[in-house]
């Protein structure tokens, strides 16, 4: 399962993504909204995927963790956060922010990663709209989507054989 937090389409964009990639793999994978999430039980693994906000986790993917705390520390867990909107996540591996990090530890993660973002020119928001005057763009990254994809689904066959 792939669970996204997002507010303005990026990550629940990224999360198709990803899941799309998975599927070439020949994985069964769900995309869903983390909020509209009520069990997790029968899945063999699972991606978290939040939107970075003033250096914090979206508060659905921080929600769906703590919910489903237990049973995540009994699956391969993967924690994805999108992301800067500039070039820096394609340079090198970004450290994961703070909330990232500790849901990791709580869940026994198997990795965290931090995608490029996108941010629509006509962005709705005070604070957005400002932001999009000199910094809209898309930066997620298919190449490194790939990647990361065929490294989860590497690890789920390990895990499950
Ligand atoms: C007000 C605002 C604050 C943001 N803060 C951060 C941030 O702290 N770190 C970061 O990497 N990206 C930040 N971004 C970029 C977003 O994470 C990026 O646009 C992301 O793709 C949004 O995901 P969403 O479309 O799923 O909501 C910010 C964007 C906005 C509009």
């Amino acid at each position: 399962m792939i669970a996204y937090g997002s507010k303005r389409g990026g990550t629940a964009g990224l999360a198709d993504m990803i899941g799309a990639e998975l599927i070439a793999h020949g994985l069964r994978v769900d995309v869903r909204p983390a909020a509209r999430i009520l069990s997790v039980d029968g899945y063999k693994g699972v991606i978290v995927a939040g939107a970075l906000y003033n250096s914090r986790w979206h508060r659905d993917a921080r929600r769906f963790v703590n919910r489903f705390r237990s049973a995540l520390q009994s699956i391969p867990v993967w924690l994805i956060a999108s992301g800067p909107l500039d070039d820096s996540a394609n340079q090198g591996t970004l450290p994961p922010v703070s909330q990232v990090a500790k849901a990791a530890a709580v869940v026994g993660a198997r990795g965290s990663m931090t995608f490029g973002g996108r941010l629509a020119r006509d962005a709705k928001g005070l604070v957005a709209s400002a932001m999009a005057k000199t910094r809209a763009g898309d930066w997620r990254n298919p190449a490194q989507v790939k990647a990361f994809a065929a490294a989860v689904a590497d690890e789920l066959a390990q895990a499950t054989r």
